[in-house]
């Protein structure tokens, strides 16, 4: 196989499917192609709710159950920024940790946008999904340079920032300036799909669109910053994938539960299929210093830094696919040492489990002059850098960086 450019698989490369046994490349999953019915072209239409008493009964609840979270105890647009974009794909008290040193790290927007990438992404790191502190840090930039670091009001502008979708903008929109915007998430697509017990899937346009226009009349009969958190909350805390029916503060308007259809809603949930993928990577010494590269723009974890290596195809072994691999990108002879371990980590629906080992570079090795991204640095210099998820933890077992 020849590998051209920068070490490591892009994901999109040949892997390993253990499933088939076979190789195969990863490719979003397709959708069986389907003509719309009648039906499905029409708008949703949704049975009655008393807007009013359902918003009374939720905030009222919110105002007695809601958790005591740092974010809320502000209405900083910047602060509910960071908040909303780190609890996308986060648990909260993952969240809640690192909005707190955040927060210390860049007290404001102006912190963000001065900032060099390499920071951002450092005080990002374990969170994953990283385009997420790119887009922060251009958001930022953008932020300073069109609205002299004020954050804007304007719910076009604030959607219109890096980063931002309808929910996001919506979130901000709502809790820091407390205008009538919905935010609507998955969590709120399965707490309305239960209310009104819709049997259409929420991934449906329709879903969102009837979801939005009933928080918009929701949000006529509340402050619109304490409804649309208490349905977040009410998500979080009750209407779960499990939902906690019993402890549910408007389940008297609930139409699932009425019928006894909870457990079925949101409907036609399609199951996600994982992959499996094997990889190597290689901690390569040479006079006390190790080789890692930064990987490129575009593609999988772009900037983060990383040891060398790549996925292992079907047939061959961690060991031969990583000196192999090591040959062909950087046309260096290396022999392998001691295995340091096997590192699990996830990548959207990539199981990926990495072999590390440590590797000497054999006879007089080679200039790096073909990887121009690779670099000889020190164990210290490593533990400053953010590295993607499953060398982190190689480096973790090393002793060279902090868990
Ligand atoms: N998830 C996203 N934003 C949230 C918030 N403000 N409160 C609770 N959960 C959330």
């Amino acid at each position: 196989m020849v590998v051209t450019g920068i070490p490591l698989y892009t994901l999109g490369d040949r892997v390993l499917d253990k499933s088939g046994g076979k190789k195969t490349v990863f490719a979003s999953i397709g959708r069986a192609a389907s003509v719309p019915s009648e039906r499905m072209k029409q708008p949703l239409s949704l049975p009655p709710l008393d807007d009013r008493a359902f918003a009374r009964a939720l905030t009222a609840w919110y105002d007695r159950a809601r958790r005591p979270l740092p974010f809320r105890e502000t209405c900083d647009p910047y602060s509910i920024w960071i908040s909303e974009i780190m609890l996308q794909q986060t648990q909260m008290e993952r969240g809640v940790a690192y909005y707190r040193r955040w927060m210390q790290r860049f007290p404001d927007v102006g912190a963000v946008a001065a900032a060099d990438e390499d920071t951002i992404l450092a005080a990002w790191e374990g969170l994953g999904y990283y385009s997420r502190a790119r887009n922060l840090h251009a958001a930022a930039k953008r932020i300073v340079s069109r609205f002299d670091g004020i954050f804007p009001r304007d719910v076009d502008d604030i959607r219109a920032l890096p980063g931002v979708g309808e929910y996001t903008a919506g979130a901000i929109a709502s809790i820091a300036f407390d205008l009538p915007v919905p935010a609507v998430d998955a969590n709120v697509l399965r707490i309305f799909s239960r209310l009104f017990d819709i049997d259409v899937p929420v991934a449906d346009r329709r879903v969102r669109e009837a979801v939005s226009e009933a928080v918009r009349r929701g949000l006529d009969h509340a402050r619109p910053r304490v409804f649309n958190q208490a349905l977040m909350e009410l998500g979080a805390l009750v209407c779960g994938k499990a939902p906690r029916c019993g402890g549910c503060p408007v389940a008297l308007f609930c139409l699932a539960r009425e019928r006894g259809t909870v457990a079925e809603r949101p409907a036609g949930r399609v199951k996600t299929v994982y992959r499996e993928v094997e990889t190597a990577a290689g901690v390569i010494i040479r006079g006390g210093r190790v080789l890692v590269h930064k990987r490129p723009p575009g593609g999988v974890w772009p900037g983060l830094w990383e040891f060398p290596g790549g996925v292992v195809p079907d047939g061959e072994t961690p060991e031969s696919a990583l000196v192999r691999i090591v040959r062909e990108l950087y046309g260096m002879t290396v022999e392998r040492g001691e295995k340091i371990g096997v590192f699990r980590h996830g990548y959207t629906t990539n199981r990926i489990t990495m072999h590390g080992y440590y590797c000497r570079v054999a006879g007089s090795g080679s200039a790096l002059g073909e990887a121009p991204e690779g670099a000889w640095m020190t164990s210290a210099e490593l533990s400053g850098l953010a590295f993607a998820s499953g060398h982190r933890k190689l480096l973790e077992r090393l002793g060279w960086k902090q868990g």
